[in-house]
């Protein structure tokens, strides 16, 4: 085996014959790369943004228009720089451009072919710029991308959750707090609540995409240019509000990726707790759900195994998203304005954030439409657990006007002798309730089942079945609305 082919390592001593030419004479012996190699391999960041190309091109397009439009370019070089960009776009969708490390960046890579395409145009091109506010352009734009593409796929992950939603709008399930049987609700009032909690995922990321959407070009290295360009045409010509304010700030502020690691752990944690729900329910002891083949996979000693493993993954890829977050925060503390090579560290954890967060919601998404419930099994269990003793307690409060805190204490007394007896509470003779509360009459059954509860929930956001297909329409439609348009 290459011996340079093997991890660098400071444990690792090396025979002097393999050390490298390169090698530092007096420090270089536990390094087989001499420091040429090291630096490069620590420098160049071309092994990752050259997955920012496209922005890259669509700046530099930008730039170059707006030069010729103040004179700094001709037109000829301008149609020259549009032409090779154009190839250059092409060989990298062909893949068979020629990526070069030692060209550090994907910005020198393009720049570098485009200068050996068409000669000196190239060489102007980065007139009245850096590759600071380059970079940072490039980035705000594929970020832009991401939260598209995201958002979109939060809308159709919130269509099939209300999809699922209306068709179980009335289908009972156990509703859980501390995950003990509390009180009975809706399956489709329970997908409605992740409904709402991506709702707010998209407007976090809308909101950091106004905030972003302001246009770093121009800001140069960091104090501007004395060329005359006009950084309102080229925001304009990317689809930016204006060009930002401050130089310095253009070439340093990353909070845009900072806000969108941030909106993006927060809808990973929404997915992980989904995930956790349908890892609980396909369990056997639960079996309120079962996933098919498409989202489980076997074991291979145990025949009778489906384990949802997609939704164990949605669970983890929180952990990769949460740690992007940390990882970016942790770089930027403490950072002296305006940009550090530091600043370069921002693309990896933002690509693998957006990567994982679009791969969890597709096979959430994915889920979702595939889950089939186990209504009979879900509406049983929602009556176990003394699951109507609130309505119970509410029935003493209405009926015998008993004040609430008193009707808990009675309804307390009840359940306590149910489970003495090894029975539900609508179980309980009316002598048996009467001896705890002897006002209690008849009645008091038309209010301890599930169907009973669910329905009895008619309050603002409450769980009854009426309230709960209401909102399911007004999802599918506000979500058609916006598919459509
Ligand atoms: N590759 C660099 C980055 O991602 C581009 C900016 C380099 N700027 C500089 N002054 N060296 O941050």
């Amino acid at each position: 085996m290459n011996d340079s082919s093997q991890p660098l390592t400071a444990q690792t001593p090396r025979p002097a014959e393999t050390r490298s030419a390169g090698a530092n004479a007096s420090w270089g012996g536990r390094f087989a790369a001499g420091p040429a190699q090291i630096m490069s391999d620590i420098n160049a960041s071309i092994g990752f943004d050259k997955r920012i190309w496209r922005q890259d091109i669509r700046g530099s397009l930008a730039h170059a228009a707006m030069l010729a439009g103040i004179g700094v370019l001709s037109t000829d070089d301008e149609a020259a720089i549009i032409e090779g960009l154009a190839a250059i776009g092409a060989e990298i969708e062909a893949g068979v451009f020629p990526f070069d490390v030692a060209l550090e960046d994907i910005h020198m890579n393009i720049e570098a072919r485009l200068t050996e395409r068409i000669g000196d145009a190239g060489r102007r091109l980065h007139t009245a710029r850096s590759r600071n506010d380059q970079v940072a352009t490039d980035f705000k734009l594929w970020v832009r991308d991401a939260i598209d593409g995201l958002s979109g796929q939060m809308a159709d992950l919130m269509l099939a959750l209300a999809q699922r939603a209306a068709e179980h709008a009335s289908h009972p399930m156990p509703g859980f707090t501390h995950l003990q049987t509390a009180q009975p609700v809706t399956f489709g009032h329970h997908l409605l609540a992740y409904v709402e909690m991506l709702a707010r995922d998209r407007s976090r990321l809308a909101d950091c995409r106004r905030r972003l959407n302001e246009c770093p070009l121009g800001g140069a290295a960091l104090a501007g240019t004395s060329f005359p360009i006009d950084r309102h045409q080229t925001a304009a010509a990317l689809g930016f509000d204006g060009p930002t304010a401050n130089s310095i700030d253009s070439v340093s502020d990353r909070d845009f990726a900072l806000e969108f690691l941030g909106a993006a752990a927060i809808c990973a944690v929404h997915l992980s707790r989904f995930a956790e729900e349908i890892v609980i329910w396909c369990s056997a002891p639960f079996r309120f759900i079962r996933l098919s083949d498409a989202f489980t996979t076997g074991s291979s000693i145990m025949p009778q195994k489906r384990n949802p493993d997609a939704a164990e993954l949605v669970r983890a890829k929180t952990g990769r998203i949460a740690g992007s977050l940390v990882a970016l925060l942790t770089v930027m503390k403490g950072l002296p304005l305006s940009y550090g090579k530091d600043m370069q560290e921002d693309k990896e954890p933002v690509f693998e954030a957006a990567d994982a967060l679009a791969l969890a919601l597709a096979a959430t998404a994915g889920m979702v439409r595939d889950l089939m419930p186990e209504l009979a099994r879900m509406e049983v269990a929602a009556g176990q657990g003394f699951a109507t003793a609130t309505d119970l307690a509410d029935w003493l409060v209405r009926t015998l006007k008993l004040p609430f805190r008193q009707a808990h204490h009675v309804t307390g007394k009840l359940v306590a002798l149910a489970e003495a007896r090894d029975v539900d509470l609508a179980q309980l003779d009316l002598g048996a309730m009467q001896s705890i509360e002897p006002g209690i009459t008849a009645d008091v059954y038309g209010v301890l089942t599930v169907a009973a509860s669910v329905s009895s929930r008619t309050s603002h956001g409450g769980t009854a079945p009426a309230n709960v297909a209401r909102e399911a329409a007004r999802w599918l439609t506000a979500l058609d609305r916006e598919l459509v348009a």
